[in-house]
């Protein structure tokens, strides 16, 4: 119908035409910005339009155009997808590989020369002569776009290469896929280009995190993301996805326009609106493509998109048509592929090993593997959550996985691989570097071992702290130094920096006569500490420098603290149920006592701090409102004190508030107290709660 009509002269209404003129702009601004990454408007004018056109839109449905920008935001839910047959195949690319352990160039691209060679040989050409259009091989989800009179008709999946699913829903939501086509092109009746819909290394990494947090399943890989978000049947979904389409090919175009050149076709495809990679490049010869295999590979990690290879195609579309196709693969092209990312080994073992922190991670010990050319035997599991979660056994084939400068992972176990019974992994019960015991932080998450002070692997890190400014303050005695005389022998445990003399470390690097004697003072000197510096220079997880001073106060001395139950702990201003069970596991372990009884003997000490326990049951962690005057007391005083056993005063009355002390000519926060039947206290009251925390 519309074809008989076009020539007509049809009557446009004013909306209409307004609604037209928006979606046009907007595309055009999209383009800019999407493809061209060349911004014409601010994103607020953008949105201002954006808006405009939402509005319009919905007064009158009938003028919603058919590339309309607001398509981008999806919309309807299938309930299916339907299949569509392609025009013209989409077919796969025959692959070459380069042996990465060979050095010789011809020994390691062999496979490059024989596919270069026999396109010399069937185009009777020299090696210099014979061009080729070199691209990365992105690692995505292969699609066909298909544009009727301009405008974006159909997105098909590959499928089996004949035919394929319509996913236009979806990708039309992609904002760097043209809804329509510049407007100096409108009269391009048939289009279809091909290329591959992905997701950047960055923007998977930080949209599995959001799915992570959210509770929701976190994707493999990229690719497996892109797929993901193809087949929603809900565009909204896809919508909010971060994809992205690399077009690779021009698969079809109106007839009177003709190319010669790939390349050309390519240059054609970016006017359109279309992005093509940067690293897209002309080459001519075997030594141009080798080049450019080698610098794509050692650029791979540091590309924004995953690429599994890179693709060679003959630029003379003539001598393409010559070679033409063999099964389902055309012969003027190939894929070399880049050694895989992921590799199957077999988990020999998990072992466990101590860090700096003490907490214990699973390494896994696998049989050889070459993984994107580098070989791995050993790979993180991460922790004992996720081998159980994801059911790793000892024994288990295993995916290998690299990306980036990543430290290699297993990814995970191929259980139907698994032929006979494997045990579910434990982890040990005490610390592999030093048999103190393990205690368990966050869930499964982190074990961790509870000798801080006296396990060997985290030596240097505990004697570090030991000696530092708000622990022992021994000048002298940094992280460096530490290294230093750990490492030559000198300080195996933090007792042993109260074994040291000048003779001993006179003459070590940077170490000379005044510089050695100077430390052992620093070092003499600071044995007289407070209680407060001891206690958080022991280094129990969680007690910092706050939490000591709470203690020292709370206990007076290091006997009652060692000696002390949940219960009492507690009680103590600022100490929960987490620092509590923290400070109990540090003293349950004998070696961090034996540590404590050796520093005694060594000589530091500290004077005794007159106990107070600033804990009231009445008090702690109650909210409360003072108001009127007194004739004891003066507010600021009431208030400090009530602080100091860790109470919060606030001004207003309300739900929240425990207590309201009553002074003389209160006002409305009684009233209020009053109707919300809060607890009153009054000065006499007062008097009795203040001796109370004396
Ligand atoms: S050209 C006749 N170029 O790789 C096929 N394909 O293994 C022409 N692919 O299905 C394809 N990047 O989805 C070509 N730069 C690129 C590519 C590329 C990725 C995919 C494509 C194809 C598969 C073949």
């Amino acid at each position: 119908m519309s074809d008989l009509f076009s020539n007509l002269d049809v009557e446009i209404s004013p909306i209409e035409q307004q609604i037209i003129k928006l979606v046009q702009d907007l595309n055009y601004y999209n383009l800019y910005y999407h493809t061209y990454d060349n911004p014409q408007i601010s994103d607020e004018e953008y949105d201002k339009l954006f808006r405009e056109l939402v509005v319009l839109e919905e007064q009158y449905p009938q003028f919603k155009q058919k590339d309309s920008p607001t398509l981008k935001v999806g919309g309807e839910i299938l309930d299916k997808f339907n299949q569509i047959t392609h025009d013209t195949p989409m077919l796969s690319l025959g692959n070459i590989f380069s042996q990465m352990d060979e050095t010789d160039v011809l020994l390691r691209h062999g496979e490059l020369f024989g596919f270069n060679n026999r396109l010399i040989k069937e185009l009777a050409c020299d090696n210099e002569d014979l061009e080729f259009v070199a691209s990365p091989k992105y690692d995505g989800v292969a699609i066909s776009l298909y544009y009727r009179n301009g405008k974006l008709l159909r997105a098909v999946t590959r499928g089996d290469g004949y035919t394929g699913e319509d996913v236009t829903n979806n990708v039309q939501t992609i904002r760097n896929i043209p809804l329509s086509l510049p407007t100096e092109f409108n009269d391009v009746v048939e289009l279809e280009v091909r290329g591959e819909i992905l997701i950047l290394t960055q923007d998977f990494i930080t949209l599995n995190q959001k799915l992570d947090a959210s509770g929701e399943k976190k994707f493999a890989n990229p690719r497996n993301l892109a797929a993901g978000s193809i087949r929603q049947l809900d565009s909204k979904i896809a919508a909010t996805r971060p994809l992205k389409f690399y077009a690779y090919a021009l698969a079809k175009i109106d007839a009177q326009i003709k190319f010669n050149l790939f390349s050309d076709e390519l240059a054609f495809l970016k006017q359109l609106g279309f992005t093509i990679a940067e690293e897209c490049a002309v080459l001519r010869g075997s030594n141009e493509l080798i080049n450019y295999y080698e610098q794509m590979l050692a650029k791979r990690d540091s590309l924004s998109y995953g690429i599994d290879g890179v693709v060679y195609k003959i630029n003379s579309l003539e001598s393409q048509q010559k070679l033409g196709f063999v099964a389902r693969a055309p012969r003027f092209a190939i894929a070399h592929k880049f050694p895989a990312q992921e590799v199957e080994s077999i988990l020999l073992d998990i072992d466990v090993q101590v860090g700096r922190t003490g907490a214990l991670t699973p390494v896994a010990k696998i049989s050889p593997v070459n993984v994107g050319g580098v070989v791995v035997t050993n790979a993180t599991l991460h922790n004992l959550d996720e081998i159980l979660r994801k059911d790793i056994r000892i024994g288990d084939v295993v995916v290998v996985r690299r990306a980036g400068d990543v430290i290699p992972e297993i990814a995970r176990s191929v259980i139907d691989k698994r032929t006979k019974e494997l045990a579910i992994f434990k982890m040990p019960e005490s610390c592999p570097a030093c048999g103190s015991h393990v205690v368990m932080e966050e869930g499964l998450a982190i074990l961790r071992c509870s000798a801080g002070i006296y396990c060997v692997a985290q030596k240097k890190q505990a004697i570090t702290h030991f000696a530092s400014k708000l622990a022992f303050n021994i000048d002298g005695l940094g992280e460096k130094s530490v290294d230093q005389l750990v490492e030559s022998n000198l300080i195996n445990s933090v007792p042993d920096i109260f074994r040291l003399t000048v003779d001993k470390i006179c003459g070590l690097e940077r170490f000379a006569q005044k510089s050695a004697s100077n430390l052992i003072a620093a070092i003499n000197q600071s044995k007289n500490t407070t209680l407060a510096r001891f206690i958080y220079a022991l280094g129990i997880r969680h007690v910092g420098e706050a939490s000591s001073k709470d203690l020292s106060k709370a206990f007076g001395n290091l006997e009652k603290l060692r000696l002390t139950s949940k219960e009492e702990l507690l009680q103590v201003k600022d100490i929960g149920e987490i620092v509590a069970n923290s400070i109990l596991d540090f003293f349950a372990e004998d070696h961090n006592n034996q540590v404590l009884n050796e520093l005694i003997e060594l000589g530091i000490n500290y004077p005794e701090v007159e106990a107070k326990n600033l804990y009231h049951p009445n008090v702690t962690a109650k909210t409360y409102v003072i108001t009127g005057s007194f004739v004891n007391y003066k507010r600021d005083e009431i208030k400090a004190k009530l602080e100091d056993f860790g109470a919060k005063v606030v001004n207003s009355v309300s739900k929240k508030t425990d207590y309201v002390i009553v002074g003389i000519d209160a006002g409305s926060k009684l009233d209020k107290a009053r109707e919300l039947e809060r607890n009153l206290i009054n000065e006499e009251e007062l008097s009795i709660l203040i001796k109370e925390l004396a």
